[in-house]
């Protein structure tokens, strides 16, 4: 299946010059939403994951419904004060700012191996703070999935240590 037919491109949005890729539209489909999924599913029982972890808020698209399916847990990233209990956190520099990402302290077992998931991986400034956060807590990031990798912007460079799959390259 060609994934990137239901991925619209809104140009202009947040800001000028930018061509952001709405997945809503491929969410949206039933079929196209199994399939991405699916692929992700097939990478993480290669990877042997014991625990699916994706920062908020699409990288919960991503990543719950492949934990779902492969039975096993999903513990969330979220940015600062949105996680009620003990937390351990790391800043972080966005496209488009800065932030602190967050998870529970008890959310990964050491040892464990994890699958990291979100939808996009742009200058890869999420996925290497979501990382730190996982390796802190003793985890194995056994695999990461993203669903499209802006290429032009080499977030990957960040990632070289660890395993990436990538459904649609832009
Ligand atoms: C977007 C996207 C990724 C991240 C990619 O999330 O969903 O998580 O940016 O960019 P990077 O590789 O440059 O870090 P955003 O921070 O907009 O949060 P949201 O999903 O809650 O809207």
């Amino acid at each position: 299946m060609d994934l990137k037919q239901y991925v619209t491109i809104v140009e202009d949005w947040p800001k000028p010059g930018i061509k952001f890729k709405d997945i809503t539209t491929l969410m949206d489909n039933g079929e196209a939403y199994k399939y991405a999924t699916d692929q992700i599913v097939t990478y993480a029982k290669e990877k042997q994951v014991d625990l699916v972890v994706g920062p908020e808020a699409r990288g919960f698209i991503i990543g719950c419904p492949v934990a779902y399916s492969l039975g096993v847990g999903f513990a969330p990233v979220r940015k600062e004060g949105k996680l009620p209990r003990e937390t351990v956190k790391v800043d972080y520099g966005l496209e488009y700012g800065k932030d602190i990402l967050t998870i529970h302290k008890d959310a990964i077992k050491p040892g464990q191996r994890v699958l990291i998931t979100d939808d996009l991986l742009a200058t890869g400034g999420t996925i290497e703070a979501t990382i730190k956060l996982v390796e802190e807590l003793g985890g194995v990031v056994a695999g990461i999935a993203f669903l499209i990798e802006l290429t032009y912007l080499d977030g990957r460079d960040k990632l070289d240590k660890y395993d990436v799959l990538t459904l649609m390259e832009y």
